[in-house]
């Protein structure tokens, strides 16, 4: 099927990038949030990493307006009802995500595509609260979404050849890579990524190294843009500590079990960039 209208549920910082660089693209996008508050804060999100793009000169002002122009918002789901896409990027919580689609199975055409950005939970549990698995799928951008090539693309167990297709498509025309896999734990991206994290708290905890140190070794020799505890602190501890615990559950094997100092530090509150504090502090 060819998608022309895409919905994205959920302005916080991925759903706005995904609204962005779909509306960038030429799709005509529907952004959903439950306040206008939050709407709002999306929208400026938009809208900051637009005029970014014009100052790079990656876009031309006109690019830009016309992306912006594409893009329309709402508090209510029932905006969502001609969308031929619709991708949710709100709170990892599987319950939360499963009511949702439930619910936009509800109300979206029979041919249209549900995806979610769901960085760990199983892209087969979510479609099972729909009656379309065959039309639902992992769509897994990266942060920042405006500026990172790779959408992960999984492939629940029902997932159709059509509806792969159809998304690869999609994704390509928003001007990423697309690399697909399969439905198992942490998918590819998270099953070897925070591992590493996690092995770069268990030295910082075992005091083998500084932060600062541990995060040069790996930047500098490795030709990582950022080290893995600064990294950690921009996806947000919360998160890491969450898809560490759905590697745990879901291979029962010790080797992802989460380090205890990353316990600590999201008991504690510090959550990494979005809380001012994390391995490191913020402005
Ligand atoms: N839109 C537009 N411009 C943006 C932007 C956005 N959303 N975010 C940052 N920029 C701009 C910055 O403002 C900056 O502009 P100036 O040079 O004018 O200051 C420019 O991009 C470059 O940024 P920085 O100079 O701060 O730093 P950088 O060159 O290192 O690039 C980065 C930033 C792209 C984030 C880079 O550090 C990087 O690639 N880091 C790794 C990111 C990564 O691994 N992401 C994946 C995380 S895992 C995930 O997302 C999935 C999951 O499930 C957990």
């Amino acid at each position: 099927m060819s998608i022309q209208n895409v919905g994205v549920v959920g302005a916080g910082q991925m759903g706005a990038g995904i609204a962005q660089v779909a509306a960038q693209a030429g799709f005509k996008v529907t952004l959903v949030d439950l306040k206008p508050e939050f709407v709002a804060k999306g929208i400026a999100t938009v809208e900051k990493s637009l005029a970014k793009l014009v100052e790079k000169k990656v876009l031309t002002q006109e690019q830009a307006t016309a992306a912006r122009g594409r893009l329309t918002t709402a508090t209510d789901l029932m905006a969502l009802a001609g969308c031929d896409l619709v991708v949710e990027a709100i709170v990892e919580n599987a319950d939360i995500k499963r009511k949702l689609f439930t619910e936009l199975d509800g109300l979206v055409g029979p041919a249209a595509i549900l995806a979610s950005n769901t960085s760990s939970i199983p892209i087969t549990l979510l479609a099972a609260a729909t009656k379309r698995p065959d039309r639902f799928i992992g769509m897994h951008f990266m942060n920042p979404v405006p500026l990172m090539k790779l959408i992960e693309v999984i492939r629940g167990a029902d997932t159709s050849d059509a509806t792969l297709a159809a998304v690869v498509a999609a994704g390509q025309a928003m001007g990423k890579e697309v690399h697909s896999c399969r439905d198992f734990p942490g998918f590819i991206s998270n099953r070897v990524l925070m591992p590493m994290i996690n092995e770069a708290i268990f030295c910082l905890h075992e005091g083998v190294a500084t932060a600062e140190d541990i995060d040069a070794i790996m930047k500098l020799g490795m030709n990582h843009p950022m080290g893995p505890l600064a990294l950690a602190d921009f996806i947000g501890l919360d998160t890491c500590l969450a898809i560490l615990n759905v590697l745990y559950d879901g291979f029962k094997d010790p080797k992802y079990r989460a380090c205890p100092l990353l316990v600590q530090k999201v008991q504690a509150g510090h959550l990494g960039k979005k809380s001012g504090r994390g391995f490191y502090r913020y402005g």
